[in-house]
């Protein structure tokens, strides 16, 4: 049989069964019989037939004799080409017993090595990728060791297809006898190097029918009524090689008739309020036939949102507004249902800005260093405990809930601990919280599940590998408006990584959730950790927060001369160390809108709330207060408030309901845990 004509009859034969095989995973290769070749029925030269050890198939296997050169070869039937030759041994010893093979005296695969099995009874497979001529082959397998060749049962040969060629795209596809369910398409043949075994009969990507390599004409009878259509044709040859696809037919499947509409959508439910947009998600319908064409979503009697899914998040909504809401579900032949429940939701408030006042203690708590509300309506934060490591839940009205720890966080004995904390801007769906906190060997960002009331218990790492130190850890988290994850990053006191684009530290980052660097970051092209940097020249920031425009402000602690509120430019650099605030080498830096004397802010946290900009002063023991002015470039004069109130005031974040709540981290400067929970969380009032 000539190489051609075996593989024809080897696939017309695979034909047969391709169809229904056709909706599996296809494989790179067709694979052909597998034939088994008995090595007691081989030529042996220096080994003998034996029986003794159990487990072998045929009539018993060879042992080879234990000496270099000992040998089984094969005669084997093959078409040509590449070949799967599987050897069936045991060998009861620990050491490997390699082996050459030939094919037909020339060297096919070299060392191949048999490790111990365990015991001679005990056998394995091992398989080598041989090219074999057409027709008849020798396949020698020749010890190269004193030790001999393991013992050998059977040899397993498999011929794979190396055909690489797909076949032509069918041609002149048409459609016709549309009905609500059904349409008949014809086409012209593909044609193939070898040849075609079956057609995929397409919608877009997806497939809608699979028939054999002599059907040219098919009937599809799984249509949905009033609905558009453009469909394609598609031949795959054995190899599993796939065509181009054939011309599109357009096509629109006229209704049906059925008039019973869905049933109504329901436990129509709001999942995330903010002061602009609602959360909903609904239960599926059902419906007598066709199945559920979509889903249109009402505020009061306007139609807002069209979906084929269960949720939809609506925008665009006035804060501090009661909106209500139903869903309803529609037929393929635009049947709609009844309305599903009215679901009334209130949007939160965004507050007024202005100078606060103090409204009502919510809790105390060890060191509160990060806040984070909840999307639920809820009203309850997340709050992080720089020095326990703990995770607190804290209700609107101060009830205190420990979720957990953040594991592998330690303490620097002075800065470091369980810093920053951010809710995935996806929460209500992906349920991630972002933490930054110190390790064993750095600080880090990573990410932990807190859904349905559980806090996991194991951590992922977003970005690792920046540097710690007692002192200028950073540590603030926060979501920007562009769905970006920021991150300031102290200097960990070494001030020449604060003007290295390579190094992590003395820089606010900006990475994607999922911990790689955005492509629009301004040094990515510079790969490594600059791929990561946003701004640069820090010695240690921490506040983070955007005004109305989407413009990021950050507050950076300074050495001993002056702290700064900076309006942060992408990749712009801000100074440090050859500049402190205004003070020093300062030509080419960009300078703070902002600065005060080191012991009168010490500014960790900001918030901003209609442009109003508010700054926890951890050192200066007051909370500042200053607005962004009408060109959005710069502030006006900074009041101080609550001085010496609360002591050293580290977070300040707003409520979803128009307030803020400001916490205290006294006793922080050397680590370790207070004897006392004494710190605060307070909720302050716009006037
Ligand atoms: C033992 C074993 C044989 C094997 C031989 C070897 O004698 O029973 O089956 O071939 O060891 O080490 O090669
Ligand atoms: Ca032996
Ligand atoms: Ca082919």
């Amino acid at each position: 049989m000539t190489r051609r004509s075996f593989r024809r009859a080897l696939l017309s034969g695979l034909s047969a069964v391709a169809v229904t095989l056709a909706l599996a995973p296809l494989t790179p290769s067709a694979t052909a019989a597998a034939t088994d070749y008995q090595a007691e029925n081989a030529t042996i030269s220096q080994g003998v037939v034996e029986s003794n050890h159990a487990g072998y198939t045929g009539t018993g296997f060879v042992n080879y004799d234990n000496l270099v050169g000992s040998y089984v070869e094969w005669t084997v039937t093959a078409p040509a080409g590449p070949a799967d030759v599987t050897l069936r041994y045991a060998n009861g010893t620990t050491a490997a017993r390699p082996l050459d093979f030939t094919v037909n005296g020339v060297a096919g695969a070299v060392g191949i090595t048999f490790p111990g099995t365990g015991a001679w009874t005990t056998w394995a497979t091992k398989t080598v990728r041989l090219t074999l001529a057409a027709g008849t082959n020798t396949i020698r397998a020749r010890a190269t060791t004193a030790d001999g060749g393991p013992n050998a049962d059977k040899l397993t040969v498999t011929p794979t297809s190396d055909d690489t060629t797909p076949p032509s795209a069918p041609g002149n596809l048409a459609v016709s006898n549309i009905k609500s369910n059904a349409a008949t398409f014809t086409w012209t043949a593909a044609t193939d190097n070898v040849s075609v075994v079956r057609y995929e009969i397409n919608r877009g990507g997806n497939v809608l029918k699979v028939v054999d390599a002599n059907t040219l004409s098919a009937t599809v009878d799984t249509l949905t009524s009033n609905t558009a259509y453009d469909v394609s044709i598609g031949a795959f040859d054995a190899a599993g090689n796939a065509s181009q696809q054939s011309n599109v037919v357009a096509f629109t499947t006229p209704p049906s008739g059925d008039t019973q509409p869905p049933t109504a959508p329901g436990n129509l439910r709001a999942t995330s309020t903010t002061s602009n947009s609602v959360g909903l998600a609904w239960n599926a319908s059902t419906d007598n036939s066709g199945g559920i064409a979509g889903y249109d979503v009402y505020q009061g009697t306007a139609k807002v949102s069209t979906t084929t899914s269960l949720t939809t998040t609506i925008t665009n909504l006035t804060p501090n507004t009661q909106y209500s809401f139903t869903v309803k579900a529609r037929d393929p032949d635009g049947n709609a249902s009844a309305a599903s429940n009215t679901v009334s939701v209130q949007t939160s408030s965004t507050g007024t800005g202005g100078i606060p006042g103090y409204d009502r203690d919510i809790a105390k708590v060890d060191l509160g260093w990060s806040v984070a509300f909840l999307p639920d309506g809820s009203g309850s934060a997340l709050v992080t405990e720089r020095d326990r490591f703990e995770v607190l839940l804290v209700t609107s009205t101060g009830q205190k809930t420990t979720l957990g720890k953040v594991p592998g966080a330690v303490t620097t004995t002075g800065e470091g601990g369980l810093l920053g904390l951010a809710l995935s801007p996806t929460f209500s769906t992906d349920h991630w919280v972002y933490f930054y906190h110190t390790a064993a060997n750095d600080n880090r960002i990573v990410r932990m599940k807190y859904e349905n009331g559980v806090l996991a218990t194991t951590s992922s790492p977003v970005l690792t590998g920046l540097a710690k130190n007692r002192y200028h850890n950073g540590g603030r988290l926060r979501f920007g408006p562009d769905g970006k994850l920021y991150a300031s990053v102290g200097d960990a006191k070494n001030s020449g990584n604060s003007q290295n684009r390579g190094s992590l530290n003395g820089k606010i980052l900006r990475i994607n959730p999922d911990g790689t660097p955005p492509s629009d970051n301004p040094f990515i092209s510079e790969g490594g950790n600059n791929r990561y940097v946003w701004a640069l020249g820090f010695r240690n920031p921490q506040g983070l927060a955007w005004d109305s425009r989407g413009q990021l402000w950050s507050t950076e602690f300074g050495e001993n001369s002056q702290d700064e509120l900076n309006l942060i430019q992408k990749g712009g650099n801000y100074g440090w160390p050859a500049c402190e605030g205004t003070i020093g080498d300062c030509g080419g830096f960009i300078a703070p809108k902002r600065t005060w004397s080191t012991s009168q802010a010490g500014p960790s946290g900001v918030e901003i709330v209609n442009d109003w900009i508010y700054i926890a002063g951890v050192t200066g023991r007051q909370l500042w207060v200053t607005q962004i002015n009408a060109a959005g470039n710069g502030v006006g004069t900074p009041q101080a408030v609550f001085s010496g109130r609360w002591g050293r005031l580290r977070s300040i974040t707003k409520t979803p309901d128009g307030a803020l709540w400001l916490t205290s981290t006294n006793d922080d400067m050397n680590g370790g845990t207070p004897s006392g929970i004494d710190n605060v969380i307070v909720r302050l009032k716009f006037p």
